[in-house]
């Protein structure tokens, strides 16, 4: 017969280990602040409450207003998985998967680029050019998360626009910002290596694009956030950046309906051989370099010669 146990004392309450409290909005923001200092800096604050909004789905606004309300354990959870990305350097872009172009709330993943006010302002120089025309037929080669494409079906007079990626994975990130900005009807997403992708006899009013183009001995001076993360395709072009852009150039003419426009973002170190390369070509008006907000020369625009 086995040995009787005695019966287990009861454990008293006190020793029972209490769940740790989960932390009030304003404590989670201070640990935010805290573990994202030594990488962000001044800016360790500003993205601690972005991230914690965008767990909570809150605005700023309203997360102020509730600071001494508790998260949720899966709030906690999900916020300190965030902290750790951040921490790790990854943009807060693809950490929320979101990222604002313009009119537009654009799905972004590690394999496009995350679209830049730069380029908004690419887009801004083709719709100035569009103003007064009608039913356009327009070209965006490179299209990555579909920005540029998606922007001149919303916010230009185009008829369609077909977007054109090397990336099939881009496509399908684009493919979703099209649906969700409705204008899937007018963009035709195609798979190929710039103007692969298009049929016989195609022309366009407008061919835009914001290719790769950094040098690749340049990337070592490239902020790692950017290196580190983003997709090299969507980066760097070859040897000397304009790789990509020269071939845009010279084979334009052949898909630009007469007097349409070619534009482009550049390197402001680029901006000179793609306007001697416009030149050399001889089928374009003389070029004109716009700059950024930053006083940079970043897009180059030309028309192709009305009587081609
Ligand atoms: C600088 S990103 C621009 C993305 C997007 N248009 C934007 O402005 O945010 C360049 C894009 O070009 C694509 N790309 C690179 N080489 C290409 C090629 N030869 N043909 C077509 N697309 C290419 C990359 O996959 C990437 O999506």
């Amino acid at each position: 017969m086995s040995e009787q146990r005695p019966e287990e004392p009861p454990v008293p309450d006190a020793d029972i280990p209490a769940t740790p409290a989960l932390p009030s909005l304003k404590q989670a923001l201070a640990r935010g602040r805290q573990l994202l200092g030594a990488r962000s800096g001044d800016d360790a604050s500003r993205e601690a409450s972005f991230l914690l909004t965008g767990v909570l789905g809150t605005t700023v606004g309203e997360a102020a207003l509730q600071g001494d309300r508790r998260l949720s354990a899966d709030e906690w959870d999900e916020y300190q998985q965030r902290l750790a990305r951040r921490a790790r350097g990854e943009p807060l872009q693809y950490i929320e998967g979101r990222a604002a172009f313009r009119q537009l709330l654009l799905r972004v993943d590690r394999s496009v680029l995350i679209p830049r006010p730069e380029t908004e302002q690419l887009v801004e120089h083709v719709l100035d050019w569009c103003r007064g025309k009608e039913a356009l037929v327009g070209l965006d080669l490179g299209t990555g998360c579909g920005a540029i494409a998606l922007s001149l079906a919303q916010e230009g007079p185009f008829e369609s626009v077909v977007a054109v990626d090397i990336s099939g994975e881009a496509l399908n990130v684009a493919r979703v910002n099209a649906s969700e900005a409705g204008v899937a009807g007018r963009v035709d997403l195609r798979l190929g290596s710039l103007f692969e992708a298009l049929r016989p006899g195609e022309r366009f009013h407008v061919i835009v694009s914001n290719p790769p183009y950094v040098a690749e001995g340049e990337a070592v001076s490239l902020p790692e956030e950017v290196r580190d993360w983003e997709p090299a395709v969507a980066l760097f072009a070859g040897p000397t950046g304009m790789e990509v852009i020269s071939e845009i150039v010279e084979a334009s003419p052949g898909y630009l309906r007469p007097g349409g426009l070619l534009a482009f973002e550049v390197a402001p170190t680029v901006a000179d051989p793609a306007v001697e390369c416009i030149r050399k070509c001889a089928v374009y008006g003389e070029p004109r370099v716009a700059h950024d907000l930053a006083g940079q020369r970043r897009v180059v625009l030309a028309e192709l010669g009305a009587s081609r």
